[in-house]
């Protein structure tokens, strides 16, 4: 386990510092195609449903609206100032769950329900409501389900959180960023220490768990000095987990990135050392890194599953346990149903009309090889754990892939060694945790079949 992050020379800054996907899926959403409609989702569902009639389910609400838009901001959002706005968009998602319950039957049982966004909390007390009995009425909640919800703490009152704690919330992810005000001024985007600690403190009363801040480094404006004094703030509220993200610079895809002066932005060793800087102070305050940008204390669960290398992901990151199965709701909500991805549409008409004419509102999606599914666990073990073990009979499924196992490890980022039994255990060294993401383009037959072609759009590594 690292105590600090590696020192690394700028070349090999400079080496990696390349677009490269990452890996929130396998394979990723470039890959996703229109073929893969709403009838392959149905038959997706319906497969679930009767192969495994009685393993629980996940489910994702996304509720896209937002009182404005932050600049920096990379997800699909609906920025309004009419609070009415969700009352239709909450009975399209009442269609949605209809027709994806009749195809259920009998799976109705949740383990893990997640509502992100936008800003779930732009919904009022009535609307959070309606729609959290919505779904109790056509699922099977279990007691000790996880069911979490994203909070931009500047619009979250103290009554949402006693709501959504009577309702049965108990997991809350909220967005941070940065506290320095030059920063918020920069990204359009104004919250205050105190109105985080306040929501923090009020979660913990009502015996939230696992609340998580989101962090971004590589912001316009951050510089060492006053990215210090956020991460001592963050270190004083001492959030259970931490995610450190790495700003997705993409101008071409969104417009309003497009307002952020570029002379601002940290980059390349000076972006990766905000990173470094997190790891530091978050470390030395007794977190442990999971992955390279997460964190969690000592007591969290996702420290337990680390220590037993039983890390999952999904799309809303790192779990405790493999993810289920997981239906989402929406516009550009992502299922993951036996073993095929289906992304909804982006458009709030389409989504509309869809529902309306009673098809699911699926856009793309893709149904995974056999070679997929083995490749996604590969890559996912690697990304969650920082480690993973070949078994022999699946060494042949791969032969370009050794060699550049082994230049992986020429260049620092992996120790390989052999086992009695033929397996390859794989582990990532300090310096490959930083660059995990390159170690998991060597799995990426997708992206090596793409090699010299048209290359999809991805942000930068560092
Ligand atoms: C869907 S947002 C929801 C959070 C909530 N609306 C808020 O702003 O507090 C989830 C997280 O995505 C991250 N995020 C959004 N845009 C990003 C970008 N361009 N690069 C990196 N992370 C980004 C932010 O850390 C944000 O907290
Ligand atoms: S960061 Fe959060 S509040 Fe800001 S635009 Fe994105 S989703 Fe909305």
């Amino acid at each position: 386990m690292p105590r600090h992050f590696p020192v690394i020379p700028p070349e090999t800054i400079r080496r990696y510092d390349v677009a490269g996907p990452r890996y929130t899926s396998y394979p990723t959403a470039p890959e996703w195609t229109p073929a893969f409609g709403p009838e392959d989702h149905a038959r997706s569902i319906w497969r679930a449903a009767n192969e495994s009639p009685d393993e629980p389910l996940s489910i994702y609400m996304h509720l896209p609206f937002c009182h404005s838009l932050c600049t920096f901001c990379g997800c699909n959002v609906i920025v309004s100032k009419d609070r009415n706005r969700p009352d239709q968009y909450i009975d399209l998602l009442f269609r949605e769950m209809d027709l994806v319950t009749s195809l259920l039957g009998q799976r109705r049982t949740l383990s893990q329900i997640h509502w992100g966004g936008g800003t779930p909390t732009f919904l009022t007390e009535a609307q959070i409501d309606r729609l959290y009995k919505g779904i109790r009425d056509r699922f099977r909640i279990l007691p000790d389900a996880e069911v979490s919800i994203e909070v931009h703490p500047g619009h979250t009152t103290l009554g949402q959180l006693d709501l959504l704690a009577r309702l049965g919330f108990n997991r809350l992810s909220m967005g941070v960023q940065d506290f320095d005000p030059r920063v918020q001024d920069l990204i359009g985007r104004h919250q205050s220490i105190e109105q985080t600690e306040l929501i923090v403190n009020h979660a913990r009363g009502l015996g939230f768990t696992g609340i998580n801040f989101d962090l971004i480094y590589g912001l316009p404006g951050q510089n060492t000095e006053a990215w210090g004094r956020t991460l001592e703030e963050v270190n004083r509220l001492r959030p259970d987990r931490l995610a450190v993200y790495s700003f997705a610079y993409l101008p071409t895809l969104r417009a309003q990135q497009r307002k952020i002066p570029l002379a601002e932005l940290p980059l390349g060793p000076d972006k990766l050392g905000l990173l470094g800087q997190a790891h530091d102070a978050f470390v030395d305050r007794g977190y442990r890194p999971i992955g390279f940008d997460h964190f969690a204390l000592p007591g969290d669960g996702l420290v337990r599953a680390l220590n037993a290398r039983t890390v999952g992901r999904n799309f809303q990151g790192f779990t405790v346990t493999a993810a289920p199965d997981t239906v989402a709701f929406g516009i550009t909500g992502i299922s993951d149903v036996a073993g095929a991805y289906a992304q909804n549409v982006r458009k709030p008409s389409e989504y509309k009309e869809a529902l309306e004419a009673g098809r699911l509102p699926v856009e793309r999606g893709l149904a995974l090889t056999d070679d997929d599914k083995r490749r996604r666990r590969w890559i996912n073990q690697l990304l969650c754990n920082d480690w993973l073990r070949l078994e022999r009979q699946e060494l042949g499924f791969l032969s370009d892939e050794l060699g550049d196992l082994e230049r992986r490890e020429e260049e620092g980022l992996i120790e390989r060694n052999w086992l009695t039994d033929g397996a390859l255990d794989i582990t990532l060294t300090d310096l490959g945790r930083v660059f995990a993401r390159h170690v998991a383009m060597v799995f990426d037959n997708r992206l090596r079949a793409r090699q010299g072609s048209d290359r999809p759009l991805y942000s930068k590594a560092v």
